[in-house]
């Protein structure tokens, strides 16, 4: 068979499998900008096949078990391969998350240098080559995504000459001064340069690699983006912005279950009637929140009277004169880069300053954990439970409380619900190659108002001039952009959005994998002989 098909490599498979009590497994989407990205593209693609990690640490399971999980994923076109905890903690923790991704993300005093996991880093890499092996066809394409597999495009040129390969950097690329000081920085340039076509988010993320090879490797990029590598052979370098899948997610918004989880916050937060105001404790409105405070009941009398100050949102949130109520919302995976303990604190500074927001405004934290083998990743977690906890303790009235915090990772349909709801979106990366939550955020909201509040550290704020721009690190700013993000019209919320959703209905997942699949093609000349 010669027809040539695209094999798709990353870390992490598109899916996870859950155990069932029968015995069988169920698939679970997973998560970060990659699976949601390209996801959908292969599910869709039905000669599509997906190498990557398990999961799994084989020594948990029986032969049939790994067979189970092997055959699962086969039935959905992903090729699993099973790595061992020790060549989990070397090559994904260790040098992945421990080495590249903080430097990566210009946090390098969070990296760690360490010749071992260096090793397992390149043994993994030869690892995914062979599992590719038996797969690859005469004609076929290769793409390789992200960090995790920096060294595969030249394993593969080396072992296979007819095929085509592509690399996809999912994270930003950092500036020489920063990348140089990796070790194995020129084995890492050399690695990626294996391909035919090295794709990242922007062109500033263009310009850093482009510079590294300059410096590192001494060869200079022409004005087409080509790199005459040794050997003879050229790569092609250029910015690929990703993009989501908008009507995916503008059509699950609308889904019982998102529904469902939006009206829940917006009763919750008080932003529309429901049975959460209506007992005893709290009432559906002003009339009634009067006269419950003038009456005899026990609220008053035991609460109301002893604690005056723990009544006080009850009463502003239901009062004559209330500020309308508002939701807050974020999504993020718990990562350091995600600037989280930051905007905590521009959530607290809020209610700090403008001390009418409180009893008003709701922040729907949504952070799913991460990479918990990792010390950063745990220390991070401690960190924001405190700040969780100290904010909800300093400001928590009984019936309101500022953050409600979920550590879990949630499917779609809940999660466009909670981005339904939120009146404003605070995406605050530190530091990110482009952040497709905020686009989500937007998808869901298309043709109604809603606020975003965006980092100017993010891939996607080169797209989205007309979100409340801000300096993550900068306490104060995003403090007021949050605060005239609650305070705007509909009609300007709608006119900023409607300029920023018609740039990312146009620009999907779907148009970003073509882009890139169709400039490869342009770019890579598969030779004819096998090696
Ligand atoms: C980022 C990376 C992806 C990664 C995702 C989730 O988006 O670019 O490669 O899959 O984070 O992280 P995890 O370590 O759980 O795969």
């Amino acid at each position: 068979d010669t027809m040539s098909r695209l094999i798709i490599v990353s870390n992490r498979l598109p899916v996870s499998l859950d155990a069932q009590p029968d015995g069988s497994y169920a698939l679970r989407q997973n998560v970060g900008g990659l699976a949601t990205a390209i996801g959908p593209y292969h599910s869709s693609h039905h000669d599509c096949l997906w190498v990557g990690w398990s999961g799994e640490d084989p020594a948990d399971h029986t032969p049939e078990e790994i067979e189970a999980i092997r055959s699962t994923y086969e039935e959905n076109r992903c090729i699993p391969l099973f790595l061992s905890a020790e060549q989990v903690a070397g090559f994904y923790a260790g040098f992945s998350n421990n080495t590249l991704w903080p430097l990566m993300h210009d946090f390098s005093h969070e990296a760690v240098f360490d010749p071992g996991t260096w090793e397992t880093y390149s043994h993994v890499n030869q690892l995914f080559a062979d599992a590719l092996a038996p797969l690859i066809r005469k004609g076929d394409t290769v793409w390789v995504q992200d960090y995790h597999l920096m060294l595969l495009p030249n394993i593969l040129r080396q072992r296979f000459n007819n095929i085509s390969i592509g690399w996809f950097l999912h994270v930003p690329f950092p500036s020489p001064e920063i990348f140089r000081s990796l070790p194995q920085s020129r084995e890492i340039l050399k690695g990626v340069l294996g391909a035919d076509l090295l794709g990242f988010h922007t062109v500033d993320f263009v310009e850093n690699f482009k510079s590294c090879v300059q410096q590192l490797l001494d060869i200079e990029t022409d004005d087409a983006g080509h790199i005459a590598v040794d050997g003879g052979h050229t790569a092609t370098v250029d910015a690929f912005p990703i993009g989501i899948d908008y009507n995916l997610y503008r059509r699950t918004t609308r889904s019982s279950l998102a529904r469902a989880m939006r009206r829940g916050i917006e009763e919750q937060s008080g932003k529309r009637p429901g049975r959460h105001h209506d007992t005893s404790l709290s009432a559906e409105s002003s009339a009634a929140a009067e006269a419950a405070t003038k009456s005899g009941s026990w609220w008053s009398h035991h609460v109301h009277e002893e604690l005056p100050e723990l009544t006080l949102a009850q009463s502003a949130m239901f009062g004559k004169d209330s500020k309308p109520n508002k939701v807050v919302v974020s999504v993020d995976r718990l990562d350091y880069t995600k600037g989280l303990p930051e905007r905590l604190r521009a959530f607290e500074r809020l209610l700090e300053k403008y001390p009418e927001w409180i009893g008003h405004v709701t922040y729907y934290l949504l952070a799913t954990p991460s990479r918990g083998d990792v010390e950063t990743y745990q220390r991070l977690k401690q960190q924001v439970d405190q700040l969780v906890g100290k904010i909800n303790g300093r400001f928590s009235m009984l019936a309101w409380t500022p953050i409600h915090y979920i550590t879990r990772s949630l499917p779609i349909k809940p999660v466009c619900g909670i981005y339904a709801a939120g009146d404003v979106a605070l995406v605050t990366p530190l530091r990110d190659g482009m952040n497709l939550v905020a686009k989500e955020y937007l998808a869901c909201h298309d043709g109604r108002d809603g606020a975003l509040v965006l980092s100017d550290m993010c891939g996607a704020a080169e797209e989205l001039g007309e979100a409340f721009i801000v300096n993550p690190y900068d306490i104060e700013m995003t403090c007021e952009a949050l605060h005239d993000a609650l305070e705007i019209s509909p009609e300007e919320s709608t006119r900023r959005n409607r300029a920023m959703q018609a740039r990312i209905k146009a620009r999907t997942a779907g148009t970003w994998c073509a882009g890139f699949l169709d400039a490869l093609l342009q770019v890579s000349n598969p030779g004819l002989d096998d090696k």
